[in-house]
């Protein structure tokens, strides 16, 4: 008989079963946690960060220029306005000069029209705010929203053409393409007319758009949403990317083709208000002369 097979007095078989249950009761334990954390905890955990971009020619008048970039609210299944009202407050203490929204500003999938009455309220800043749209904005009806955002928000909607900012004779243009893959994207259409001297900000909701824009023009930095830091992402790297580069894309600060472009996390929470690994983010960007 080996030792496995002897048969097990009461005390033997009551103290396996208690540490049998102890396991499975940690194990539960450590799963609410991370449910908690990844469902409750994380979703409502805003991060702001501070990013500085170096660009060749900027004016005199933009040097230490701030703007926040904010994406992917996807109103109104993936945010609450309480959150936006938080997001728009954390931005109003970062004393920005701008706002730059590159889209999925509305997710509804029920086909019900959404309104935007309010959402946007307190998403104000001195030279404006911007916006661009993205795939989910396209799935819940372009026409609509773009009706909506001029109608009830204060953001101007860059579709394919460029907005100038100027200062004491000096200018920076924040340009916006339509969504790369479900949009009508028309890059010779947002940057006709644009002087090349003036440098300029790229909004595009998919930050591929970095590697595949086609045309010799100047972009001073892109900045992108899209990809939410893949929603799940475990120690850098996402399991599930809405990029045909992968990783690549997923987060912060990446070398395009030709430019830079800066990928923000987003706000939203998704319909299961999942994330982990990727906190919301509101990022704050400022604008630096590469010539001194
Ligand atoms: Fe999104």
């Amino acid at each position: 008989m080996h030792a496995e097979d002897r048969v097990l007095d009461d005390e033997e078989v009551s103290g396996r079963i208690l540490t049998r249950r102890k396991f499975l009761k940690a194990a539960a334990g450590l799963g609410a946690a991370f449910g908690g954390y990844g469902f409750l905890g994380e979703p409502n955990w805003l991060e702001v960060t501070h990013t500085q971009i170096s660009v060749h020619g900027l004016p005199e008048p933009f040097e230490g220029y701030k703007f926040a970039l904010v994406s992917d609210p996807h109103w109104p299944e993936g945010i609450e306005q309480g959150f936006m009202t938080r997001v728009g407050n954390l931005i109003q203490l970062e004393c920005v000069k701008a706002i730059l929204v590159p889209g999925d500003l509305v997710d509804q999938s029920s086909g019900k029209k959404v309104s935007l009455k309010g959402v946007f309220d307190n998403w104000t800043a001195p030279d404006g705010q911007f916006a661009t749209l993205g795939n989910h904005d396209h799935w819940s009806g372009a026409k609509h929203v773009t009706r909506e955002l001029a109608e009830n928000t204060p953001l101007k909607l860059l579709d394919n053409e460029f907005h100038l900012i100027e200062k004491k004779g000096s200018a920076l243009a924040i340009v916006g393409v339509d969504d790369y893959t479900d949009g009508f994207m028309d890059v010779d259409k947002a940057f006709a007319g644009l002087d090349p001297e003036i440098p300029r900000i790229l909004m595009s909701h998919n930050p591929d758009v970095a590697h595949d824009m086609t045309g010799d023009y100047r972009v001073d930095l892109q900045v992108s949403g899209h990809m939410h830091g893949g929603q799940v992402n475990l120690f850098g790297w996402a399991p599930v990317t809405p990029s045909k580069y992968g990783q690549t894309f997923v987060r912060g600060l990446v070398q395009g083709r030709k430019n830079l472009v800066y990928v923000t996390r987003g706000i939203c929470r998704t319909k299961i208000h999942l994330r982990v690994g990727s906190r919301p983010e509101v990022s704050i960007i400022e604008l630096v002369s590469a010539d001194s």
